[in-house]
């Protein structure tokens, strides 16, 4: 009886501590993201409206947007042209955090991070172009330091956006053809495989970054999205997410467009393009060949919303 009421006990204290991970409902007024093209709400990869407006709306929040397309974690890791997070969209927001212009309790707000598609990508890992022989293991790490370093500065409530199945793009299945994004000759087949390494590989060592963070950040609250299985349901179950009025459409396109190899992909006038247009853009899963699509970014919107107010567990876990 005694073993009993002890075990009961443990299993009340594991519950308290369950629901003590997160922030609490209603706690959350402000959003601050930080990411690529698929949150850039200025340059949008969607076609529409980028998934931090939606979430603002949905979850009721003041939106900070730091995202710029093309962006990666750092140009120290992965060198390309575009502003990536440390060396712009942090520089950036501390400035203003600095001068005033952005005033934010760090109880009431939440800061995402969604970056990973371009460090992987071509012209980064997969092309073999890391800095100094740099690997999955960098660019994951410098996410993590994201969170450290906004710690440093008095920050709380973190959410993690991991890499979605982007071996499942056009831009990086193995039946790809030359687009926007790359025409050079490439083995296709050899892209997929890779991409699904540093996917899930870039992924669970993500979450076991993640899960060790608590430890060395107390008072935090840090959360992952895993934007990789919710992005893997919605191609298993594209009816249950899609709403336009074309087939759904999990393999193509709203805006593809088919470039000869070797082309100039700046040239558009080189390349057959298809569109769809109107109520039918929400049947698909794609806007471009690496972007998701506005219906896709409403169901990210409405999903990192509820994980926010702990509405739902279904796509976010809490570690602390
Ligand atoms: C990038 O490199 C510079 C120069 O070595 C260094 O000062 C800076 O801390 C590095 N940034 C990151 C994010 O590693
Ligand atoms: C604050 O810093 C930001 C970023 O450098 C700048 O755009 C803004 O004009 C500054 N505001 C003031 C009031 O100095
Ligand atoms: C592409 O790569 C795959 C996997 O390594 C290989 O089996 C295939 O032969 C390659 N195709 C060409 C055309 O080189
Ligand atoms: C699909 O659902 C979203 C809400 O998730 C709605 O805003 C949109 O208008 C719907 N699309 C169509 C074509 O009905
Ligand atoms: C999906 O869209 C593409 C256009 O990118 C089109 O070629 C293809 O036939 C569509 N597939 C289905 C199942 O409707
Ligand atoms: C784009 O390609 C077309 C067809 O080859 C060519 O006439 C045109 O000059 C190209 N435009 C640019 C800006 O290179």
């Amino acid at each position: 009886m005694v073993a009993l009421k002890s075990s009961f006990a443990a299993l009340l204290a594991f519950a308290a501590c369950a629901l003590a991970a997160g922030p609490v409902p209603g706690q959350i007024k402000n959003l601050v993201t930080f990411g690529d093209s698929y949150t850039d709400v200025v340059t949008i990869g969607d076609g529409g409206t980028a998934w931090p407006v939606y979430a603002a709306r949905d979850g009721h929040f003041d939106l900070f947007p730091f995202a710029k397309s093309g962006a990666t974690c750092s140009n120290n890791i992965t060198d390309r042209p575009f502003p990536s997070i440390f060396e712009s969209q942090l520089p950036l927001f501390f400035a203003e955090k600095a001068n005033g212009t952005l005033r934010l309790n760090p109880a009431d707000t939440v800061f995402t991070l969604w970056i990973g598609t371009n460090d992987v990508g071509a012209n980064a890992l997969i092309t073999g172009n890391g800095i100094n022989g740099a690997t999955i293991v960098d660019t994951v790490s410098c996410a993590i330091n994201v969170f450290k370093t906004l710690y440093k500065s008095g920050f709380r409530n973190f959410l993690f956006q991991n890499m979605i199945p982007l071996q499942k793009t056009i831009m990086y299945s193995a039946d790809s053809y030359p687009n926007r994004f790359w025409t050079a000759p490439r083995n296709t087949t050899e892209w997929s495989v890779t991409m699904a390494e540093l996917t899930t590989g870039g992924n669970e060592i993500a979450k076991l970054m993640l899960q060790a963070l608590p430890s060395s950040l107390p008072g935090a609250h840090i959360g992952l999205f895993d934007s990789y299985a919710l992005f893997t349901d919605m191609l298993a179950h594209p009816q249950e997410y899609l709403n336009g009025t074309a087939p759904f459409n999990i393999t193509g396109a709203v805006n593809s467009c088919v470039f000869p190899e070797g082309a100039d992909q700046s040239n558009t006038s080189l390349a057959v393009c298809t569109l769809a247009t109107g109520t039918d853009v929400d049947s698909f899963l794609w806007f471009d060949e690496l972007h998701p699509s506005e219906q896709a970014d409403r169901v990210v919107a409405r999903e990192v919303a509820a994980a926010i107010h702990r509405k739902s567990g279904r796509w976010a876990t809490w570690f602390s």
